[in-house]
């Protein structure tokens, strides 16, 4: 089911609050499995790393509800977020003719901006105490004038298209469909993973480049610099640091800049 808003605070808010009202009343979390909650703009964005996320207008924002079969020893979220990316690369190339790469974990980038962020968040089921379900939250800029972004973004930040023109009657609401039905596609066929993770890595632009690491949760260390190695079939950055060591690291440990 879709459920449209012109504007609201956060389409993983509301998501969240579908499936507390879905645990609630009794129907669980399966009852939303594959909903869809998207607007045009966001009063309260949320990205990663407890940042908010510019969400005007020029854009669209949206949140795919999923209920993963699998029990959470078994999958990982970071794998729903690298197959989303990739869908949004598809999708961006499928009806803007826009070739886009990845910045690990999940930024997609065109012309190397930032136009697409994406946010992944789990819900526990309280009954069984598992995450029962991943909200897979999904920003994107379509056309927004240089000018138009908050200023300690501006350099980092674009647009899918370079003009208005370029919109070529594909609608917001064709461009979420397309990237949900994508997704999902290879959410359910197992099959379709392999490729899907070989096409995340290949559409990488870290690897082989030099970064500054900084990881987010309480360790002895503090930022580094190592060299991208290589993204693993499980989403993982592997790093080469300066004397020769090499780590894995996984996305919720770091922030990176190139
Ligand atoms: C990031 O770049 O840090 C992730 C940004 C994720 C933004 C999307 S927009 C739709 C959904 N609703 C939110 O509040 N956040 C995600």
């Amino acid at each position: 089911m879709f459920h449209f808003f012109d504007v609201i605070d956060s389409t993983n808010t509301e998501a969240s609050r579908l499936l507390e009202a879905a645990q609630t009343s009794g129907k669980g979390f399966l009852s939303c499995h594959k909903d869809v909650v998207w607007a045009l703009s966001q009063t309260a964005g949320r990205g990663r790393l407890g940042r908010s996320f510019f969400s005007p207008e020029s854009g669209v924002y949206f949140s795919l509800i999923f209920c993963p079969e699998k029990t959470s020893e078994d999958f990982d979220p970071a794998i729903y977020t690298a197959v989303a990316s990739v869908a949004v690369c598809r999708s961006l190339k499928k009806l803007y003719n826009k070739d886009s790469t990845i910045k690990w974990v999940n930024d997609v980038y065109v012309n190397e901006k930032k136009v697409c962020g994406i946010l992944t968040e789990g819900k526990i089921d309280t009954e069984k105490n598992i995450i029962g379900a991943l909200v897979i939250g999904i920003g994107i800029n379509i056309y927004t004038p240089k000018e138009k972004f908050p200023e300690e973004i501006r350099n980092r930040a674009g647009s899918v298209l370079e003009s208005e023109k370029e919109r070529n009657n594909v609608t917001p609401e064709d461009l979420v469909r397309e990237i949900v039905s994508c997704a999902c596609k290879i959410y359910e066929n197992s099959e379709l993973l392999e490729s899907t993770m070989q096409e995340y890595k290949d559409r990488s632009n870290l690897i082989g480049k030099k970064i500054t690491v900084t990881p987010v949760i309480e360790q002895n260390e503090g930022r580094y610099e190592a060299l991208v190695k290589d993204i693993t079939q499980r989403a993982r950055l592997v790093v080469q640091l300066e004397d020769g060591s090499i780590r894995e690291l996984s996305s919720g440990e770091v922030s990176l800049h190139m």
